[in-house]
């Protein structure tokens, strides 16, 4: 068995956090388009939408995953956003900041394509893994430096349908 880490009343519980603080920042905007990063976040991401009151649209990323032969710091779109992202208010949702290179990348396409704003809503945070330096701006919650699964996050495709966040047993 996997270590429980994170359970899911404890996920459930900062979930309701954080679309409380998010609705609240984001409460006279009417341009919010919400984008997660498959597949990871997806899980996190419809848990937090479904208790936003703000309107809001949903687009996404697909990013190389890791494992792959690409470069540490190399990041590939795999799947590019379907609506356009200039002039609007952009709130960035991912599963997990490690290295930050995946989510420098994002942020700075964004960026680029002229985003009104651009923020990061971030469920897991791994500060001593870094290599570049990303804000977070919700952050769900920090762990330490181990492999962790569940409630969107695998080990090669597995485990991603696990209600609460584990340590992978080697
Ligand atoms: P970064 O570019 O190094 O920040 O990598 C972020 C991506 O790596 C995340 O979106 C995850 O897909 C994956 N990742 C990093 N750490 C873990 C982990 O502990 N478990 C599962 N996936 C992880
Ligand atoms: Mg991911």
């Amino acid at each position: 068995m996997h270590q429980t880490l994170i359970a899911r009343e404890d996920l459930e519980r900062r979930v309701t956090e954080l679309a409380a603080d998010i609705d609240r920042d984001y409460q006279d905007c009417e341009n919010l388009l919400c984008i997660g990063v498959l597949k990871g976040s997806v899980f996190f991401m419809v848990d937090l939408l479904k208790q936003l009151q703000v309107p809001l649209a949903v687009d996404f990323f697909q990013t190389a995953s890791y494992g792959s032969d690409t470069e540490p710091g190399e990041v590939r779109i795999r799947k590019d956003l379907d609506l356009a992202v200039r002039g609007k208010h952009v709130l960035l949702i991912e599963d997990i900041v490690d290295t930050g290179f995946t989510l420098r990348t994002i942020l700075d396409l964004l960026k680029f394509r002229g985003a009104a704003s651009v923020k990061l809503c971030a469920l897991l945070d791994k500060p001593s893994r870094r290599q570049i330096d990303v804000p977070i701006d919700y952050r769900g919650f920090a762990i330490e430096d181990k492999f962790v699964i569940g409630y969107g996050l695998d080990y090669d495709e597995r485990y991603r349908n696990l209600p609460y966040i584990a340590v992978l047993e080697e």
